[in-house]
């Protein structure tokens, strides 16, 4: 079984009824995928499509995906499914829109129904959820800003946009509309029936780069964004893990609903993952310099005539998954992370020994793939049992997929 349908067996919308709202956008085509989505986990999906939709995707794929009727017209006295917008809008448990456009935003912010997609979000007495995809400059823009406030303090939940390429023009930036699986997460965490496969489980996770200080204002690093480790954590939280994550100095913000705890060093990141045991599973996804000066000096090292730059000493900083991989209270379930510019697979697997690890997320950092600061990422999961490779994928995609395999791993051992 491939690790949707694993996701998709525990039908946890069943009996729940969504009415999803498509807006005219390049990002449409992925609210058909969600549209499937939802039905695999047992959901009915009720469609509106505005006029701008109909130019993206058809009535006839929303219709057959959803297997219902595809709405579109405010007034359609003889269309024999009209159910009327009043009805239409409170026979649903929760109201998503997808992709939500500029348009739909303005609208539902300053109170306008002039057709149907627009009564009905005004006509609801139930959550609305907006997936918003637009262009970058749209999305930034004063009056797209303003009417996000305006929305938020009406209640309307959001989810996404994330940051990348657009669809058009080789455009990037902060627009690009929430992979369907977040919105799937989203609508449950919104009707609160989420599983949490992970409740009562204590898991460590360590992200971000380790700073090795020099003297008081210089210090040895590595290009780590922090994103991915930071998106496990807060992908095991949705679970209902007890999440403890240790952080290097990033630039992002703690995730919610996780204890977080800053650390510089790799010596001090060892220090707050050995404090942290026993846990049921623990995630090394932090990128610790390998190498330390001997010494750190007291006072900033100044430069001067005649003597040429200081030779740095470097010694070898603690393994820290390894040191717990070994650990007499190693966690029942290990995972670490390989980064790798070359000999992807084989380099994994010899880390996967080494430090006695259950999955190793191999990774492609050489600079071409983007994948150091970026959004995305494409990682294969290697273990004993062999190589399972992933599409690429927004790192809060891998971080779900992640979590998922981490809930299904630790099932089958008792607590
Ligand atoms: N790791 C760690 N402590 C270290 C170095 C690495 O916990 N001192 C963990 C990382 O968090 C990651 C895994 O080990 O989960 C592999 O990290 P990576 O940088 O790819 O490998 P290294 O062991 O540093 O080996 P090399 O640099 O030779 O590739």
């Amino acid at each position: 079984m491939t690790l949707d349908k694993e996701l998709a067996s525990g039908m946890t919308l069943s009996g729940k009824r969504i009415l999803l709202i498509i807006g005219g956008g390049i990002a449409a085509y992925k609210a058909l995928d969600l549209i499937r989505r939802l039905r695999e986990r047992g959901a009915a999906v009720r469609v509106v499509m505005t006029a701008a939709a109909q130019e993206f995707v058809t009535t006839l794929s929303a219709g057959a995906l959803s297997a219902d009727h595809v709405f579109t017209d405010l007034f359609d006295r003889n269309d024999e499914h009209d159910v009327g917008h009043i009805r239409l809008s409170r026979e649903a448990d929760l109201v998503v829109v997808a992709p939500a456009t500029a348009d739909l935003m303005a609208k539902l912010a300053n109170g306008h129904a002039n057709d149907l997609a627009s009564i009905v979000l005004i006509a609801t007495d139930k959550p609305v959820l907006m997936a918003p995809a637009m262009n970058p400059k749209m999305w930034s823009h004063p009056a797209t800003r303003r009417n996000r406030a305006t929305l938020q303090k009406d209640a309307v939940a959001f989810v996404g946009p994330a940051k990348g390429e657009m669809a058009e023009s080789n455009e990037a930036g902060e627009g690009r509309m929430a992979e369907p699986l977040e919105i799937v997460a989203a609508i449950e965490a919104l009707l609160d029936i989420s599983p949490k496969p992970l409740a009562g489980r204590k898991i460590i996770v360590t992200s971000g780069p380790t700073h090795e200080p020099i003297d008081p204002v210089r210090y040895i690093a590595n290009r780590s964004s922090g994103k991915q480790g930071h998106a496990i954590a807060a992908a095991l939280a949705r679970l209902g893990a007890d999440v403890h994550l240790v952080s290097g100095p990033v630039g992002i913000a703690d995730p919610a609903d996780v204890t977080t705890l800053h650390v510089e060093t790799a010596n001090e990141m060892r220090e707050a993952v050995e404090q942290l045991l026993p846990a049921d599973a623990a995630v090394f996804v932090a990128a610790v310099a390998d190498w330390r000066s001997e010494t750190s000096a007291g006072e900033k090292i100044k430069k001067v005539a005649g003597e040429g730059p200081p030779a740095l000493q470097m010694i070898e900083n603690p393994d820290i998954l390894a040191g717990v991989g070994h650990h007499r209270k190693r966690p029942s379930l290990v995972v670490g992370f390989a980064a790798e510019t070359q000999d992807l697979v084989r380099n994994a697997e010899a880390k996967l020994r080494k430090k006695s690890a259950d999955f190793i997320v191999a990774n492609d950092v050489s600079p071409e793939s983007g994948v150091m600061g970026g959004d995305r990422n494409r990682v294969r999961i290697v273990s004993k049992a062999g190589v399972e490779e992933w599409p690429e994928m927004s790192k809060d995609e891998v971080a779900t997929r992640l979590a998922a395999l981490m809930a299904e791993r630790l099932k089958t051992i008792t607590v």
